[in-house]
């Protein structure tokens, strides 16, 4: 560890800035090319853990094309990618992919999907970049140097009690979950202001990082949901855990400012909000 402001060395004498920056060019490149190459109506490759769970063409290319950047650039990093899966890597990180975050937003041409890259070296994630192509926003940080929506600072809100939060959360692709997701929602509903359901975690997650919402929860999210824009709602002030003080799982993710985090918490953890 250096202690000039920004420069943190993460093994290798690479620091989370250098890696922020190779994730931050790689998602740029990804994101252009999916918006160059997306088709008015995309067609769905295959579907996965339910009918309504897809994957198109160009989920997998831009896993391809960002796992290819990150070959040339480190090779021998480790890559666990949602369409690609896990390759185990000697080098000094990990990188964490979903090349498209809200595919089914992708598929119907709403604005909100995104490339997520987290970077993780001994275990946590150190940089962290998601870019909504179509809004034209890329998120980033790198542990200890703030949150950035492009060239501006991010700071969730606090202050805010329950009963007038505007809580994210979003749903799993299993009909099993979705009707317990909707049951602890009939009682969420009741004590906050208002819910909204973006179609993708890692922007929920920046939603957080800048005050667009209070908070956010959701059952069932893997890891390259929530790598990158954890560190993000993470360095934008907000706390990112599970239930009962245990860190982030896919049994449960929730995240806001401190004081509505843990009003948040005392409200679903009664309801059972980990459970299938
Ligand atoms: C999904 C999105 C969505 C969330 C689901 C995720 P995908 O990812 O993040 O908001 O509710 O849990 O699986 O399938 O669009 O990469
Ligand atoms: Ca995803
Ligand atoms: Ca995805």
């Amino acid at each position: 560890m250096d202690d000039r402001e920004g420069v943190h060395d993460h093994g290798e004498g690479v620091t989370a800035g250098e890696l922020l920056a190779l994730a931050t060019d790689i998602a740029r490149e990804a994101g252009e090319m999916l918006l160059a190459k997306r088709p008015a109506r995309p067609e769905v490759l295959a579907t996965k853990s339910s009918p309504t769970d897809v994957v198109t063409a160009l989920d997998k290319a831009a896993e391809e094309l960002i796992r290819a950047r990150i070959g040339q650039a480190r090779p021998g990093d480790a890559v666990l990618g949602e369409e690609g899966g896990d390759t185990p890597g000697e080098g000094g990180a990990r990188w964490i992919v979903d090349p498209i975050d809200g595919t089914v937003n992708f598929l119907y041409g709403l604005p909100d999907w995104a490339v997520s890259i987290g970077v993780e070296v001994d275990g946590e994630i150190v940089a962290g970049v998601v870019n909504n192509i179509p809004r034209g926003q890329l998120f980033s940080a790198a542990k200890g140097e703030g949150a950035w929506l492009d060239g501006e600072r991010l700071w969730c809100n606090t202050g805010v009690p329950l009963d007038r939060a505007l809580v994210a959360t979003g749903f799993g692709y299993g009909a099993d979950r979705r009707r317990v997701q909707a049951e602890v929602l009939a009682q969420v509903m009741p004590r906050i202001r208002d819910i909204r359901r973006s179609g993708s975690c890692a922007i929920d997650l920046c939603s957080v990082a800048a005050g667009r919402v209070d908070a956010y929860f959701e059952r069932g999210t893997n890891y390259w949901d929530h790598a990158a824009g954890g560190l993000i709602a993470a360095e934008a002030g907000a706390r990112i855990d599970g239930l009962y003080g245990r860190p982030v799982h896919p049994d449960l993710v929730m995240c806001a400012a401190p004081g509505l985090f843990e009003e948040l918490h005392d409200l679903l953890a009664p309801l059972d909000p980990d459970h299938d």
